[in-house]
């Protein structure tokens, strides 16, 4: 049955046929339909819509969530060999996916009432529509507690008003998270996440920024002024705002250390390819050894990257605690992105500088998985505190 396997520390890596299937539907996809306009996207910052709606029809943007509400009900390893694959090519398409599964659905699927989840779940993971997380302010990114959006309870109903930016999907999606302060004197715990659907009056999308990488994503800030949002629409218990945040981010760092990985590996491919077309001091630039230590150091980062990946999602799988699992894979993952796409551009030379290339551009999304869904230094303060736990 199992047709690949990887022992680590009693972790068991065994890759089904079905991962298997699921890693080389990504792969395809990514090849025949991600591949094709890509430089033109990224150079006119163009969302990808028909190739978005293309992974709702493949089910790639609800991977994980149960049949029941529409999606595919397989598991996180899945769900990371498909984001490594399609990351391996379309960073901005890994990015839209990465948000709608792991931090839309999931979210919604662990902690919403079924009445949200008939309502909203099963169009996010049909791909119907996407949806945007939004918790990220102009006062509040690592600080994610000091929220200025706020949702004043007035019985029946929330008002909220305030800015969120950097919100990915922001203009392309139908349903956002929202993340605001009902309660500044209970903090944190004062924090409620509220389901807000785009159209509702007082919401409006605001300025879309003009990015160094993932540009074809689509980030914007939203705007909020006297919007009215039922209490039917606040995801858990009055206060669980932050609590909500902070689990799903643990899962969406999985997402964003898997779309690191595949960014590194992507690069990682082009170069060995290169390097064995090339020719310099009359050889393949193989045949120098500066070319292939290089590529020996990236090949094998790479893999420990991919282990600490899979480490992540397969502790998720088991129902296992995987906060400071999935803060190493995006710490590391992360890092190795970005030194190994800056390696990849090396070994191209002055090819590497140029777009048709692809590298120059895979470096550029790289720099992002040091950001978001955490900074590499909020990452090392999720590692140190789960340390001493
Ligand atoms: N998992 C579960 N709960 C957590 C948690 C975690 N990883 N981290 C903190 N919490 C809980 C704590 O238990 C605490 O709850 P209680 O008081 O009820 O026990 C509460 O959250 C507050 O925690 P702290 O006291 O530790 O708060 P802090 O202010 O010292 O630190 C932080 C919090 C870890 C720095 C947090 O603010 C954080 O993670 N910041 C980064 C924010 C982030 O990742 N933003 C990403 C934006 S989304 C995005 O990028 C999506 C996209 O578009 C791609």
């Amino acid at each position: 049955m199992a047709t690949a396997s990887l022992e680590l520390q009693g972790l068991n890596f065994n890759l089904s046929e079905e991962h298997l299937a699921v890693q080389e539907a990504a792969r395809d996809f990514a090849q025949n339909e991600l591949l094709p306009g890509i430089v033109e996207r990224d150079n006119e910052a163009r969302f990808p819509a028909s190739q978005v709606k293309r992974m709702g029809e493949l089910g790639f943007l609800g991977m994980m969530v149960s049949p029941d509400y529409g999606g595919g009900g397989m598991d996180t390893v899945s769900y990371v060999l498909a984001m490594e694959e399609i990351s391996k090519i379309d960073a901005s398409a890994s990015v839209i996916m990465s948000v709608n599964n792991s931090l839309v659905c999931y979210g919604l699927e662990a902690f919403g009432t079924e009445a949200q989840k008939q309502k909203y779940l099963t169009r996010l993971a049909t791909g119907e529509t996407i949806g945007a997380f939004c918790l990220s302010e102009p006062e509040a990114g690592s600080d994610a507690t000091s929220q200025s959006t706020t949702a004043e309870d007035k019985g029946d109903y929330y008002l909220v008003n305030g800015t969120k930016n950097w919100i990915t999907n922001g203009n392309s999606s139908g349903i956002c998270l929202v993340i605001a302060q009902t309660d500044r004197e209970k903090k944190h715990r004062g924090i409620n996440c509220l389901i807000v659907e785009k159209g509702t009056p007082g919401f409006v999308v605001g300025k879309k920024e003009d990015k160094m990488g993932i540009r074809s994503s689509d980030t914007h800030s939203l705007l909020f002024t006297d919007v009215k949002i039922p209490k039917e629409n606040r995801i858990g218990d009055d206060g669980f705002g932050f609590k909500f945040a902070m689990s799903t981010l643990n899962g969406g760092r999985i997402g964003i250390a898997a779309q690191a990985l595949g960014i590194a590996a992507g690069a990682y491919e082009l170069a060995l390819k290169y390097s064995q077309e090339r020719k310099s001091f009359g050889k393949q630039i193989f045949e120098h050894q500066a070319i292939q230590f290089k590529l020996a150091e990236m090949a094998t980062k790479i893999e420990a990257a991919r282990l600490l990946v899979y480490k992540a999602a397969r502790l998720k799988d088991e129902h296992k605690d995987y906060v400071q699992a999935a803060a190493m894979a995006k710490l590391f993952a992360s890092e190795i992105a970005m030194w190994a796409t800056t390696e990849a551009v090396q070994i191209h030379g002055g090819y590497g500088y140029v777009k048709e290339f692809h590298v120059e551009r895979l470096m550029r999304d790289a720099k992002i998985t040091q950001i978001y869904e955490g900074t590499s230094e909020i990452q090392k303060l999720v590692i140190a505190r789960e340390l001493i736990r």
